[in-house]
């Protein structure tokens, strides 16, 4: 039958994660290394959705899958269509639970699909809230910095629910790597949250210096301020890992990506497992800090070149 196709990449967090939750700002940057696309074909009978571990009607998929069931749903409503009548093929290459937005990028995926397939219109907008119906389904209290920064190119920096394209002079890589770990965004959420309600005193430090990093960082990415960018990282994630976002997969590869090194390093995202985010000296360096990530037990890695962490056109 008839087909359309909708996609979304990948992103990481520069700075700010978790502290964007309790109202901080963050900046995120594009991932288009990976993508997640989605096939929409209509058909005769009951929805269907198909991904790698599930094919069947829409309304027996597993709970796993309940975020991007909620998308689609979501979706049909609000563009007034029964959901049945269509077949929903996604196929993702963004690792779940390593903090590069996943969840958020299939559900924009499948936004994508069924409103290019209806032959509708949907702003930014639209979109945005429709993915955040799924991402409460994922998260429990998502800071809409995900839906932002699966859909934007280059970088943003995300207050109060808004994103705003960041200029990005950044004249060097950065590396991104995954533990192999795999994090809950929801229960990380979760025990920052738990720390804050426990210690609000130092909660509040720490969200507050990680808000001054993050608005220091965006200086640095506009001024190409690397020694000032890569402390201000590392420094996020002594403070992530405080307030109860680590792991130690994560600060082994922070070590070696410092060690061999990088200008700094931190988790990336909700943490607890997941990736990590190294600045290169420069961007010849960035293949001696993946052989380092690696060698120190690094399942994947992606290298963002200077060009790919520019501003949004
Ligand atoms: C997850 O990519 C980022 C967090 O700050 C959660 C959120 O913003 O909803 C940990």
């Amino acid at each position: 039958g008839e087909q359309a196709t909708g996609s979304a990449h990948a992103k990481v967090i520069l700075l700010g994660e978790h502290a964007v939750v309790h109202g901080r700002p963050a900046i995120a940057l594009a991932l288009p290394h990976l993508r997640v696309t989605v096939v929409a074909t209509r058909t005769t009978g009951a929805a269907t959705l198909r991904t790698e571990e599930y094919a069947g009607p829409l309304d027996r998929a597993p709970d796993v899958l309940g975020p991007l069931v909620t998308a689609a749903r979501a979706t049909s409503e609000h563009l007034g269509c029964s959901p049945a009548g269509v077949d929903l093929a996604v196929r993702t290459g963004i690792p779940v639970g390593r903090g590069l937005g996943a969840s958020a990028a299939a559900a924009h995926a499948i936004v994508d699909a069924l409103v290019k397939l209806h032959g509708s219109e949907l702003d930014e907008e639209g979109r945005f809230d429709l993915v955040q119906v799924a991402e409460r389904v994922a998260h429990g209290r998502p800071s809409g910095l995900d839906a932002r920064a699966t859909r934007a190119s280059g970088a943003l920096l995300f207050r109060a629910g808004r994103s705003t394209p960041l200029p990005v002079a950044l004249g060097t890589s950065l590396v991104v790597a995954d533990t192999g770990v795999r994090g809950t965004t929801r229960e990380a959420v979760a025990d920052v949250a738990a720390f804050v309600e426990r210690s609000p005193h130092r909660g509040s430090v720490l969200l507050d210096r990680l808000e001054s990093l993050t608005l220091a960082g965006a200086e640095d990415l506009a001024q190409d301020r690397r020694e000032a960018l890569g402390g201000r990282m590392t420094a996020a994630h002594d403070m992530l890992s405080e307030l109860g976002a680590g792991h130690p997969a994560l600060d082994r590869l922070v070590e070696a990506a410092v060690g061999a090194g990088a200008l700094g390093a931190k988790l990336t995202g909700g943490g607890q497992g997941g990736c990590v985010l190294a600045l290169a000296p420069t961007p010849e360096d960035a293949d001696r800090i993946v052989d380092a990530l690696e060698s120190a037990g690094a399942v994947g890695s992606w290298v963002l070149p200077p060009a790919a962490s520019g501003a949004a056109p």
